[in-house]
């Protein structure tokens, strides 16, 4: 495995867990067979970040247009969501580990509300990473309830438009608190964003790996971190700036 350096690990990572369907379906095995062995994959990666002292991980498990999917794949994804969340509070508890979720709860079955709660609510003491799963998620309809919200809050009185900022506009959003990822994976060779974090991915590296999410391993995770590692941020500077060469600049 490549070496990792410690000081240089992302401080968000976010992750487009993809390809649970095509693994199953390679294999003959019905599609909620890739999804259950995802949840596996799920909790090794939750386990690493943890372990790496990430601080913030961030999984798209479920997005506003997954609802478009049969009925039955979603029923079963929401069973599973449920049982995974139950099953895990007390590891979150133990590595101190906090929940927290963003999407369109409303959207979501009573029953995974309560389990949802249950967890947010027990582990909300922890310090350690915070787990944030995006569950009927989607970034356009997070930007707009966010300019709605906004627009209110100018009627109200609260808020003048002058005000609006970039740290404000933020606040708006269900990410409010969380800083911008720093490194995205999407797994499954699929190069696209699919709707996830738009306003937030506006700086984050990105990486695309061929293998399906059940697949993914404990070194496909540390060779996507060490990608990561070789990557120079520059923020729209130049490389000498970064380097602290900035002044012997030939511009
Ligand atoms: C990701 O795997 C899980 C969810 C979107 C819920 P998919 O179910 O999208 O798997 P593919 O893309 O069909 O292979
Ligand atoms: C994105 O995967 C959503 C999640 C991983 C939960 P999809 O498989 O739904 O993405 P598209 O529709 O193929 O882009
Ligand atoms: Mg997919």
């Amino acid at each position: 495995m490549e070496p990792l350096d410690p000081n240089r690990l992302p401080v968000h990572l976010a992750v487009i867990m993809d390809g649970n369907g095509r693994w199953a379906q390679q294999r003959m095995l019905r599609r909620i067979v890739g999804h259950q062995r995802g949840a596996e994959t799920v909790k090794m990666v939750v386990e690493q970040a943890s372990l790496l002292g990430i601080r913030y991980l961030t999984l798209f498990a479920f997005s506003s247009e997954n609802w478009s999917r049969p009925a039955m794949e979603v029923r079963a994804l929401m069973t599973l969501l449920k049982k995974y969340i139950r099953q895990e509070t007390a590891r979150m508890m133990r590595k101190n580990i906090r929940y927290n979720v963003i999407g369109n709860r409303s959207d979501l079955p009573d029953d995974v509300n309560e389990t949802l709660n249950e967890a947010i609510n027990k582990t909300s003491g922890n310090t350690g990473m915070v787990l944030t799963l995006a569950l009927s998620y989607g970034s356009r309809q997070e930007l707009s309830m966010a300019a709605a919200r906004l627009a209110q809050d100018v009627l109200a009185g609260k808020l003048t438009p002058e005000a609006i900022n970039i740290d404000v506009f933020e606040s708006y959003l269900d990410t409010g608190g969380l800083p911008d990822p720093d490194f995205l994976i999407r797994t499954s060779g699929e190069m696209r964003i699919s709707n996830f974090l738009l306003w937030q991915l506006a700086y984050t590296e990105l990486y695309f790996t061929e293998i399906n999410w059940p697949d993914f391993t404990i070194n496909e995770l540390h060779k996507a971190l060490a990608d990561y590692q070789s990557r120079e941020r520059r923020f729209g500077r130049t490389s000498d700036q970064l380097s602290g060469r900035g002044d012997l600049s030939n511009a």
